[in-house]
């Protein structure tokens, strides 16, 4: 092991802070992680957006679905990808495919992975917030975001105001498969599931009687935002 490794092991979600700041600097090498990270094509179609405006912060814990610690963190980030910069040099670019869209979407992912570790490293925490894609057209409208931009996801960071355990994954022998896609070996999902309902019944918060299965499979039986389409093709992307 070595301690970028142990970062990476040791990760969880932190959704309580304290009330100190991060510093510039560290919010500077957060950043510079960021945008260190590997870009498809080196098209660099991502951008961040620092919200530091408590109005702001207040409305988006309304729009992420009641998420309190969107203002109790000491950052928050929202990741974006950004095709307007690209149109803005050239309004020749086409930025309405889907796969272009797929790479921003991807290259946030990577880019906003590195934010988290460089911040875990320097004993920081935060958690993604998808939520903001719930309200995305409001998200925009309180950001102004212009065409060929569009809200990925948010990040809160700051100083852990707990320590909640780690939450288990799935083995390696569901997730990887070798030369061809395998069959499910559901015996390890059901391990998975004994593991998961002792994990939700004795975590110090939120506790709850559930496995994995079931925590997925009704997640997965409603509607995912369904109006995220149209969003994103009100904004000039995955059209074609
Ligand atoms: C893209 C993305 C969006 C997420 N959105 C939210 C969110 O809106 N609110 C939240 O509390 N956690 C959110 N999470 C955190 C996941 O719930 C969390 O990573 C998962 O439960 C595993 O827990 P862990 O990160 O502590 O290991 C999100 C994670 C990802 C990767």
């Amino acid at each position: 092991m070595n301690p970028v490794i142990d970062t990476i092991l040791n990760h969880r979600s932190i959704r309580s802070f304290t009330n100190q700041p991060i510093s510039k600097e560290q919010l500077g090498t957060i950043i510079s992680a960021g945008i260190a990270a590997s870009s498809s094509s080196l098209l660099q179609v991502n951008s961040i957006i620092r919200v530091t405006d408590i109005d702001k912060r207040k409305a988006l814990v309304e729009l992420s679905g009641g998420q309190p610690y969107v203002e109790g963190a000491a950052e928050f980030l929202v990741f974006c990808i950004d095709f307007q910069r690209h149109h803005e040099m050239n309004p020749e670019v086409k930025a309405e495919y889907t796969e272009l869209t797929l790479i921003g979407a991807v290259d946030a992912g990577i880019m906003a992975q590195n934010c988290l570790l460089a911040a875990e490293s320097m004993n920081l925490g935060g958690v993604y917030i998808g939520g903001l894609r719930t309200h995305a057209q409001e998200v925009d409208d309180l950001l102004e975001l212009p065409d060929y931009t569009a809200v990925l996801f948010g990040m809160c960071l700051g100083h852990p105001a707990q320590t909640p355990q780690k939450k288990p994954r799935l083995s390696p022998e569901v997730i990887v498969h070798e030369n061809t896609y395998q069959q499910l070996n559901k015996n390890k999902v059901h391990e998975y599931d004994d593991i998961m309902s002792t994990y939700y019944a004795t975590r110090t918060s939120n506790q709850k009687q559930s496995s994995w299965s079931e925590q997925i499979t009704g997640k997965l039986s409603q509607e995912s935002r369904p109006h995220i389409k149209e969003y994103l093709n009100n904004k000039g992307l995955a059209i074609k």
